[in-house]
C-alpha cells in the first residue's frame, strides 16, 4: 500500500488513476482548484472502496498554498510515496499569438505551477530518501509546432525540468516518471474532432500506474507515440518549417 498525492485530481486522466490507486488500497490525498468537484470525486471513491480520501482545493499560482498542502499531506501520511501531477489546460494558440497575457497564463498553469509543486515535493522525497514523482507532460513538448507551440513549449520546458530533477534525485532513491500522452479523449480535447489516435483516459491512467510501479523514466502513452514523435523529430528544420502542423 502506498500514499499517493494527486495534483489536478479532477482531470479525467487523474480521476481514472485515482480509481486504480483506491481500488488496490492506496491512501489518497486529492488536490485541485475546485472544492465542490473534489468533494464529489472523494464521495465517488468512497462508494467504490469504502474509504473517503482527504482533499483540498488550492490556488495553483500560490507558492504558499502549494507548500502548505504538501506539508499537510506529508504530515497526514507520515511521508509521501507517490505524487502524480496531472493538471493542465490547452490554450487557444491564436489568442496566445494575439495577446501575450494569454501566453503567459498558459505557461503559468502548464509549467510554472509544476515547477513550484515539484521543487517542494522533491525536497520532501530527497530528505526521506524514497518516493516517486509522476508527472504528465505531453508529446506536444517534443517538437514545437505552429498549431500549439505555447502549450508545447510549457510541456517541453517541463520535460527538460524533469530530466534534470531525475538526474538530481537518482542518488536519493527517488524516481521521476515523465508521462507523455498523445491525444486523449478528455474535456481538454472536447472541442477537437476525434480520430483513431485518441486514447481513452482509463487506458492512459492504467499506463501511468504501470509506469510508476515499474519505475520507468519516460513513458509514451499509448506506446506508439514514441515512434510517431521519433519520426516527427527527425524531419529537418528546413522542411519542417514549411509544413502545416
Ligand atoms: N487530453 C489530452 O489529449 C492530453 C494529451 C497530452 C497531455 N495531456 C495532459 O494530461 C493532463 C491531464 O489532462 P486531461 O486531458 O485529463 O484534462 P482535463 O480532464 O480537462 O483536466 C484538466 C485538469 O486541469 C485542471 N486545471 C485547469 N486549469 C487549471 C488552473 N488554472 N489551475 C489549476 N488547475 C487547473 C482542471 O481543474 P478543474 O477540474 O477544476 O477544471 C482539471 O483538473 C494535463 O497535464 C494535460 O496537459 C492531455
Amino acid at each position: 500500500m502506498s500514499n499517493v498525492m494527486i495534483f489536478g485530481a479532477t482531470s479525467a486522466i487523474a480521476q481514472e488513476a485515482a480509481k486504480i490507486f483506491a481500488q488496490r488500497g492506496d491512501g489518497l490525498f486529492l488536490v485541485g482548484r475546485d472544492d465542490v468537484k473534489l468533494a464529489a470525486l472523494a464521495e465517488n471513491l468512497k462508494v467504490l472502496t469504502g474509504q473517503k480520501p482527504d482533499f483540498k482545493g488550492i490556488d495553483f499560482s500560490s507558492t504558499a498554498q502549494i507548500t502548505e498542502v504538501i506539508q499537510q499531506a506529508t504530515n497526514g501520511f507520515s511521508g509521501l510515496d507517490v505524487v502524480l501531477v496531472a493538471h493542465g489546460s490547452l490554450p487557444d494558440q491564436r489568442r496566445c499569438e494575439e495577446n501575450p497575457d494569454e501566453s503567459l497564463d498558459a505557461i503559468r498553469v502548464n509549467f510554472l505551477s509544476f515547477v513550484t509543486i515539484l521543487t517542494v515535493c522533491a525536497n520532501v522525497m530527497e530528505k526521506q530518501k524514497r518516493g516517486c514523482l509522476a508527472v504528465i507532460s505531453s508529446v506536444a513538448g517534443d517538437r514545437g509546432r505552429q498549431s500549439n507551440y505555447v502549450y508545447g513549449s510549457a510541456k517541453g520546458g517541463l520535460t527538460t525540468f524533469l530530466q534534470g530533477l531525475r538526474n538530481r534525485l537518482a542518488k536519493s532513491g527517488v524516481s521521476v516518471v515523465t508521462i507523455k500522452p498523445g491525444f486523449v479523449d478528455t474535456p481538454m480535447t472536447a472541442h477537437l474532432p476525434k480520430n483513431f489516435l485518441f486514447a481513452k483516459p482509463s487506458a492512459v491512467a492504467a499506463g501511468i500506474v504501470q509506469a510508476i510501479d515499474r519505475g520507468k523514466d519516460v513513458v509514451y502513452l499509448p506506446f506508439f507515440w514514441r515512434y510517431i514523435m521519433l519520426l516527427i523529430c527527425l524531419i529537418p528544420e528546413r522542411f519542417f518549417k514549411k509544413l502545416k502542423l
